[in-house]
């Protein structure tokens, strides 16, 4: 038989998750005077066992039994080999994918929301209010607290809640709220809505509406999370690659030769990249590559600066590559990739150089989301078309240069309520957005006078 799956027995599942800060020059987030801020400071966003977390130095921690206990109901998650694809392309690498699609949720985000829901309960929190893009990270949310005994509130971006209807439903049938964003319940939804009552929305602002329902509620009892882009998401999300590392043993290669991920906050990349990060670091000649939209370049247009997380500035200023907070990407369909700015390990890791990123067209990734679907045959979502586009472009030029390389890479989720995108995509209607260049200087022009992170090696 072809087709190759590898199978980890449940007792291998990591016990600890991998801390990439402790191997990097990582910069604290700072208040607007430049001072880095405390623990205090996000007290009343986030319940204190998580800023912990968010603020450990230690390389390794232990991930808690009953965490274990939930997400070992779909863990460890399958390595596959992507054999037909291969064979497709006449590549002599080989092709190998994490399948984290196979979650209740779809998804890799239920890691981290199982995670940050159970620290949240510890804590003695009840209601946990956050954003969604995609309705993924909304999806897996819902379905940790439901699990773990929270209330779910989620601002959906508008644009994503039009397009898919279903991601909601999910959410009401794990017993979460959903609301479109930018909403009239938040002060931020109201600014934005009085700009431009027909916003397709932007991950910036449903943050920034989720930051000020948490913030503002007086009961004590409820908190903001969040999906990617914190240290603590990136923790949660190493159990990926470190499973993937004793598969790749099991099938008899040794380290990859290529690491690829999607990169919207940088929670599935990083999962996946950073306990090879590690080997890097130490030596081994790895190639990694977050890969996000033309229409969104973060890490291969923006700045590396100081700035804030959501529109409505109610975050520290993080250092972190970014296009302004205040920038509405265009509506692509992969909305989990419509974000302004970079986890900041990520982030650092790039100025490093432990990265090479790339930035692909909304069109080259349906086609390549067909060309999966119709050699593999699953239908991904239009995140995880940004990693197949890019390892279609590695096994090709793997072909040219008669190279047996180890591809890996990170299949996020599948896309089976993401149709309406293939729908429009088949029917020639979808097209490709490269953001203006006076656009991103006009994006970045409020952030010119905050403090600056040092770049690395200057
Ligand atoms: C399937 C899938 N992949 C990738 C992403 C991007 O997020 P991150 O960069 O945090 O992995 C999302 C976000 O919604 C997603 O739903």
């Amino acid at each position: 038989m072809k087709s190759i799956s590898i199978y980890l027995p449940k007792d291998e599942i990591p016990r600890q998750w991998y801390n990439l800060g402790s191997e990097l020059a990582m910069q604290p987030p700072v208040d607007a005077s430049g001072k880095p801020i405390g623990p205090e400071a996000l007290a009343k966003i986030f319940p204190m066992n998580l800023i912990e977390q968010e603020m450990c130095p230690d390389p390794w921690i232990d991930i808690p039994e009953p965490i274990l206990d939930i997400i070992s109901r779909w863990r460890p998650s399958p390595l596959r080999r992507a054999v037909f694809l291969e064979e497709y392309l006449k590549t002599p690498a080989r092709i190998y994918y994490k399948d984290e699609s196979v979650s209740p949720a779809g998804s890799h985000k239920p890691n981290s929301a199982v995670a940050q829901a159970w620290y949240n309960k510890q804590f003695g929190i009840e209601n946990i209010v956050t954003e969604t893009g995609a309705g993924q990270w909304g999806a897996a949310l819902s379905f940790a607290c439901k699990l773990i005994g929270l209330n779910c509130k989620v601002y959906m971006v508008r644009i994503s809640f039009d397009q898919k209807p279903f991601r909601k439903v999910m959410m009401q049938l794990w017993g979460g709220t959903c609301v479109a964003s930018p909403s009239t319940e938040t002060e931020v939804g109201r600014r934005i809505l009085a700009q431009d009552p027909n916003t397709p929305g932007s991950l910036g602002i449903a943050i920034g509406e989720a930051i000020e329902a948490a913030v503002t509620d007086q009961s004590g009892k409820t908190r903001y999370s969040l999906g990617s882009v914190l240290n603590h998401v990136m923790l949660h999300q190493t159990v990926i690659g470190l499973e993937a590392k004793k598969q790749l043993k099991m099938a008899g290669e040794k380290l990859p030769d290529v690491v690829i991920g999607c990169a919207g906050g940088g929670s599935n990349f990083a999962g996946l990249a950073f306990p090879f990060t590690l080997d890097k670091i130490h030596g081994a000649n790895i190639e990694i590559i977050p890969v996000e939209p033309e229409a969104c370049p973060t890490i291969t247009r923006g700045p590396f600066a100081y700035d804030y997380g959501d529109v409505g500035r109610q975050t520290p200023l993080i250092p972190m590559y970014t296009l302004g907070h205040a920038f509405i990407p265009r509506p692509i369909h992969a909305g989990g990739l419509r974000y302004h700015g970079m986890a900041p390990m990520v982030s650092q890791a790039v100025q490093q150089g432990l990265f090479n990123p790339r930035a692909l067209r909304q069109t080259e990734c349906y086609e390549a989301a067909m060309l999966w679907a119709n050699t593999e045959g699953p239908i991904c979502a239009p995140e995880t078309s940004h990693a197949i586009a890019a390892v279609i472009q590695e096994a090709v030029k793997a072909r040219e240069e008669q190279r047996e390389k180890v591809i890996l890479f990170n299949y996020s989720g599948h896309g089976l309520l993401d149709l309406a995108g293939y729908e429009k995509f088949m029917a020639g209607e979808l097209s490709d957005y490269a953001l203006p260049e006076e656009d991103l200087r006009a994006s970045l022009e409020p952030i010119m006078s905050y403090p600056k992170p040092k770049q690395y090696g200057t």
